[in-house]
């Protein structure tokens, strides 16, 4: 069996990482075709370096550029490799302009599709993430949704239970894998002179957040009105667009907010792990925040990860008034919520079940 890992993002190159990695223990016969979605050193490459990764055999270069333009440059290039190197199995991962290209590439080949974080729904097709997401789920063979809510949005929906496996999300093999390595790498606590819970982490990068002059602004004023009534300052390493955006709309940034540059991934979880409280509208930090049992504000109106919220880790802010009160009743959390996103075994799982419905097909034909 050939498989094809079909990656973009930062989110998607550490959540892939468990699985590239047991790809490698059990001899699969694999390659990596990065999109060149995300190209910066921070955004990309040093997820790589850091998390010791193959490099990908190619590298289409896409860059940034309008939602068509990027998913038709993709899709032409995907095709492309796909034909000369045809795999078995196309894997995809997550929610972007990467996995609407490669689902849909491979599937208009015939090739099977397996997407990973399958079934997460966040019912606003507003974010171009949800339209990614849907059509990924509706052209795949194999759908690995992390939980059994996914599982149940997939069925609601009309997707066949035999395609549907659920086995938790990598995002929890990947945190678990990195955290000790993280310790042992270096201390970014120390680095950027912070104490342990005596500080707040924050992220903001989203389409609908931060191309709006008034969300963003709304985000940053939330910011402000933390650092005034807790007074622990808000360390907000911000994703390329997000500065960008805070330029291009003249925002100054509010006093007890430390705005840097994005951090490598072993960097990060430490952050976030040290951190009070976090407030993002990032997918992957939501989640992360729950496995790390630190409480969790979401800077949107809504979350394709409600389990986060069920269990107690987080709640749903939007961008204006609520962010601070959400801020304060987190903050009075217990932290002894369940983590709901599995054991850390997502990828075994996942390739698992991978070779078991490649046997299963193979006896069919
Ligand atoms: C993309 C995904 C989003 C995901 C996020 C992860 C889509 C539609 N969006 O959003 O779902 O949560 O990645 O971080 O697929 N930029 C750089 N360097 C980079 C990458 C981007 O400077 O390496 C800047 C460019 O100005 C670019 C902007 O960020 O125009 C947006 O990049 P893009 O990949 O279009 O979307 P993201 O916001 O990163
Ligand atoms: N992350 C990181 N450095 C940062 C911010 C985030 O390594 O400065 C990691 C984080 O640990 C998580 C992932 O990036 O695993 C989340 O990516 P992002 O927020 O860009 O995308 P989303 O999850 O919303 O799709």
């Amino acid at each position: 069996m050939k498989v094809a890992i079909i990656l973009g993002t930062r989110p998607e190159i550490i959540k892939m990482s468990p699985i590239i990695r047991e790809c490698d223990k059990q001899g699969i016969d694999f390659y990596i075709l990065h999109t060149g979605q995300h190209y910066s050193y921070d955004m990309d490459r040093i997820f790589f370096e850091q998390l010791k990764l193959p490099e990908a055999k190619y590298n289409l270069d896409v860059g940034s550029g309008k939602h068509g333009e990027q998913t038709a440059k993709m899709l032409a290039g995907i095709e492309e490799i796909l034909l000369k190197d045809t795999p078995d199995v196309v894997l995809v991962q997550g929610d972007t302009n990467t996995v609407l290209a490669g689902a849909l590439a491979a599937s208009k080949l015939q090739i099977k599709v397996g997407h990973v974080e399958a079934g997460l729904r966040s019912f606003d097709r507003t974010m171009p993430e949800e339209t990614n997401r849907v059509i990924a789920d509706h052209i795949s063979d194999y759908l690995f949704a992390p939980t059994e809510n996914s599982k149940q949005y997939l069925l609601n929906e009309g997707i066949p239970e035999e395609k549907i496996f659920v086995t938790g999300n990598t995002v929890v093999d990947a945190a678990y894998q990195n955290l000790e390595i993280a310790k042992q790498t270096g201390n970014v606590l120390e680095t950027l002179g912070l104490k342990e819970k005596e500080y707040f982490a924050a992220t903001a990068h989203r389409a609908e957040n931060v191309d709006s002059k008034e969300r963003l602004g709304g985000i940053l004023s939330g910011f402000s009105q933390i650092y005034e009534e807790f007074g622990l300052s808000i360390i907000f390493p911000a994703h390329p667009r997000t500065v960008k955006m805070i330029r291009e709309f003249g925002f100054e940034i509010p006093e007890g907010t430390k705005l840097i540059e994005p951090l490598g991934y072993l960097e990060f979880l430490q952050l976030e792990g040290g951190a009070r409280l976090i407030l993002t509208d990032s997918g992957g930090v939501q989640e992360e925040s729950c496995i790390l049992k630190v409480p969790c504000v979401t800077l949107r109106d809504n979350t394709e990860r409600p389990e986060t919220v069920d269990v107690g880790a987080n709640l749903i802010a939007g961008t204006g008034e609520k962010i601070i009160e959400c801020a304060r009743k987190m903050l009075e959390s217990d932290l002894n919520w369940e983590n709901p996103y599995g054991n850390g075994d997502a990828a075994e799982l996942t390739t698992k079940n991978i070779n078991l419905m490649r046997k299963s097909n193979t006896m069919e034909l």
